[in-house]
């Protein structure tokens, strides 16, 4: 049975998962081991492992993954799950409640509580008033941290490595959400460059680029993509937000199928490397770089599942240390 080794930062920091920046690399690699563990396990061997648990799933945009793989990675470890999964319409938020007070309510009935929500900065404040670990899911268009372990993981799977390489961000960046949240984390390894391909309408979010410079990641913005194909080993294609372009639809037809993946861009590129997608795609892969054994999107699917269970099981041990050590001291006072 696989053993968990959390560092002393990841009990006093990690109550919450709300942004990329609170991982530290050896966390990561942690929760990479531990993912390839399970996946080489049979359920029978971690079934119980969550067993009387209760992971509450809120969900107030649409979701197939995220909230999907979150309630079956709760079930495959014995915890139980109450969903919402159109919390904008079906939960008492359409009557005007804050989200403040369902987090307040929900906590009351579930261990944990994972966070799809519309607005950037909610995951915060969810946690702001709960009292149980939130799990932020995607919040607007700010950050998808559990999507982006799952991608770093994927990246380490699929090149056997993730410092030393070199990664392609393709379409939204402005908007996408799982692009922001894995910038943020390829900051922790020494990755050897990464370039920003989008129209100027949707380009790389500038506090994210200077936090880059910051940290003195090689890095650049560019709208030809063609040219760098063959310099990267992960091709980390995105699908342009219609939904955050609010009544600015022109701005959208003019950005929308600008960069189709197709196997033109597959000639062009490394023998050994990686197409990544977070999903869903309408358009901007086409299928017919399905078959090629470099298109990853539906393997980096599958390991989305492992690491959330990683997360769920960590996130829940450490609010049970919490707990005993908050009765702890309120016995001995
Ligand atoms: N990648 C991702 O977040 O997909 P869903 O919107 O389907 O959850």
């Amino acid at each position: 049975m696989a053993v968990f080794f959390w560092s002393k930062n990841t009990f006093k920091y990690m109550k919450h998962v709300i942004r990329a920046q609170q991982f530290d690399r050896g966390t990561m690699e942690r929760i990479f081991l531990e993912a390839e563990d399970l996946q080489s396990m049979d359920r029978s061997e971690y079934g119980e492992t969550l067993r009387g648990k209760i992971v509450a799933t809120l969900f107030y945009e649409p979701s197939t993954r995220t909230r999907l793989s979150f309630e079956s990675a709760a079930l495959q470890l014995g915890a139980s799950v109450i969903t919402t999964e159109n919390a904008r319409e079906f939960s008492s938020a359409a009557k005007g409640e804050t989200l403040e007070d369902t987090m307040r309510v929900v906590g009351k009935y579930a261990d944990a509580i994972v966070l799809r929500h519309f607005d950037t900065g909610a995951a915060d404040r969810a946690a702001q008033a709960s009292s149980v670990p939130i799990i932020n899911a995607g919040d607007g268009a700010g950050q998808h941290p559990t999507q982006a372990l799952l991608d770093l993981f994927t990246i380490q799977r699929e090149i056997g490595k993730i410092d030393g390489i070199s990664i392609v961000f393709v379409g939204d960046l402005l908007y996408g959400r799982t692009v922001h949240s894995l910038t943020y984390l390829l900051t922790k390894f020494k990755v050897k460059k990464i370039y920003f391909v989008a129209p100027k309408e949707v380009a790389m979010r500038k506090d994210i680029l200077t936090y880059l410079r910051k940290k003195q990641v090689d890095f650049e913005e560019r709208e030809d993509v063609l040219g760098v194909l063959s310099k990267v080993d992960v091709v980390y294609q995105t699908r342009i937000q219609k939904e955050r372009f609010g009544d600015r639809a022109d701005v959208y037809e003019k950005v929308a199928g600008k960069y189709v993946l197709d196997r033109s861009w597959m000639r062009k590129m490394k023998k050994r490397s990686v197409v990544l997608h977070p999903l869903p795609r309408v358009g901007e892969i086409d299928p017919e770089v399905d078959s090629d054994l470099r298109a990853g999107y539906f393997r980096q699917v599958e390991n989305g599942l492992y690491v959330r269970m990683v997360l769920l099981k960590m996130i829940l041990e450490i609010s049970d240390k919490g707990r005993r050590k908050r009765v702890l001291s309120t016995a001995t006072q």
